[in-house]
């Protein structure tokens, strides 16, 4: 089966025969390594982060063994991201529907997806949750170096110590808030979590939720090309 087209017969669910792949193999290792590691990453940094979160290092192996792991949980994040932005960042580009969409996000919320605009492979949200998380990983990464006592301590002053926890612990807050949204997103759109499970989509998902790609996928298979890598 070539992964860019539109396949007759191989049903996700029954009675809707076509199924479209959306995301190769390596794409969804990265995307749930990615995953993982923001989960871990939440996980340790609220355990260190208020002293009635503090059990939470129980699943680290206790409070020094959770300060030492998360910053390389942080790493791992970092790496993942990028491995997702080289493969998306192209479709993820603004185009002028976004600016639609974005007018009429209230008759996305209260449920009439039918009234919006056509959309391409991925939404103004989507796109939004994509570039916010590029932003706040960077935000991260930077001010959690110098506040990596074991390898910077030497290298930053106590104020920029103390600017780099507010900023540290601001955008970790914003990121996990997003990242609730991303998958509540997921979830809400039925059939969206197969996608990033199996790979694959059914005809109807991508015909209500991404009609735009699919008319393109219609008329030109390549068209799933349209990112660095291909079929991704
Ligand atoms: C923790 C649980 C997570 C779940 C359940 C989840 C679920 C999903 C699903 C189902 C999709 C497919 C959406 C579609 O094809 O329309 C997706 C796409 C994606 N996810 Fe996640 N995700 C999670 C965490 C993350 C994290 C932590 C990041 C980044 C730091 C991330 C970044 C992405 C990206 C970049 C895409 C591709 C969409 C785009 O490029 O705009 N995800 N996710």
């Amino acid at each position: 089966m070539r992964r860019d087209e539109i396949v007759e017969g191989d049903a996700l669910h029954p009675g809707d025969p076509v199924v479209i792949d959306r995301y190769s193999t390596a794409a969804r290792f990265n995307h749930w390594m990615t995953a993982a590691s923001l989960v871990l990453l939440a996980l340790s940094g609220l355990a260190l982060f208020h002293p009635a979160l503090y059990f939470l290092t129980g699943l680290f192996g206790g409070g020094s063994n959770t300060r030492a792991i998360h910053p390389w949980i942080g790493l791992f994040l970092f790496l993942g991201y990028m491995g997702l932005f080289f493969r998306f960042w192209k479709v993820n580009l603004w185009t002028p529907t976004d600016g639609t969409w974005l007018k009429k996000l209230h008759v996305f919320l209260i449920g009439h997806e039918e009234d919006m605009p056509e959309v391409g492979r991925y939404n103004f949200a989507q796109k939004a949750v994509f570039w916010w998380m590029g932003i706040l990983i960077m935000i991260s990464i930077a001010s959690g170096l110098v506040i990596w006592e074991q390898y910077f301590a030497a290298y930053t002053t106590v104020d920029q110590k103390r600017w780099a926890v507010l900023i540290h612990s601001v955008a970790a807050i914003v990121m996990i808030c997003i990242v609730i949204v991303h998958v509540y997103g997921a979830l809400w759109a039925r059939g969206t979590m197969t996608a990033m499970i199996k790979g694959r989509v059914t005809g109807g998902w991508a015909w209500r939720h991404h009609r735009k790609w699919l008319r393109e996928l219609a008329a030109d298979p390549k068209a799933n090309r349209g990112t660095a890598t291909p079929a991704e």
